[in-house]
């Protein structure tokens, strides 16, 4: 944490600090698992918010998937999200802050050769006091757009 929140972002300051809880995921193809997650935002006094994601397979801990990126605000209720995934996906997105509230959807979706085939991916984020609720969609390997994940994440350090 570095300084003061740059005021771009300042709309976004709700989201900094870590946030644990634990989520389920399904999809045609797969079978459907829990697991855990740590969220990190934070920020560096520039304009966008740093976000840094790990999860674990429930019961056993093992990793599953992380994700790291950037929250920049395009102004008025603008949000632009860039990711990156070691799964070899890229996701850029574009969405709109309503309260606590954040909408995205990918404008673009960047895969390397060896990653599995993701078309578009929709994200919403809702934070209620110190809960955070997220839940992901997805259009990917020849099913059409809907439910992957969702979690619910609980605030554990201030502005981590
Ligand atoms: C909390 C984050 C996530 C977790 C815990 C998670 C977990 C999983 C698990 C356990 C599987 C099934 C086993 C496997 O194929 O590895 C899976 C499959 C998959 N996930 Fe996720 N995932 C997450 C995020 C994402 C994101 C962000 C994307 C896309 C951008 C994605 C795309 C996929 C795809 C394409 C498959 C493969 C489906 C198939 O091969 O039929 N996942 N995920």
């Amino acid at each position: 944490m570095t300084g003061e929140v740059h005021p771009d972002i300042s709309p976004l300051a709700f989201l900094l600090g870590t946030w644990q809880g634990t989520g389920h995921g399904d999809y045609p193809t797969i079978d459907s698992f829990d697991y855990g997650e740590e969220v990190q935002f934070s920020h560096v006094g520039k304009p966008f918010l740093v976000y840094r994601q790990r999860t674990w397979a429930l019961p056993d801990r093992a990793p599953l998937h992380s994700e790291t990126g950037y929250f920049r605000s395009g102004g008025d209720g603008a949000v632009e999200l860039v990711l990156a995934q070691p799964s070899g996906i890229v996701e850029v997105h574009t969405g709109r802050l309503n309260g606590t509230t954040i909408d995205l959807r990918t404008t673009g979706v960047a895969l390397t050769p060896t990653a599995k085939e993701v078309v578009g991916v929709g994200r919403r984020l809702e934070v209620d006091g110190r809960v955070l609720h997220y839940r992901l969609d997805m259009e990917a390997v020849g099913e059409a757009y809907q439910f992957h994940l969702e979690a619910e994440l609980h605030r554990v350090g201030e502005e981590g």
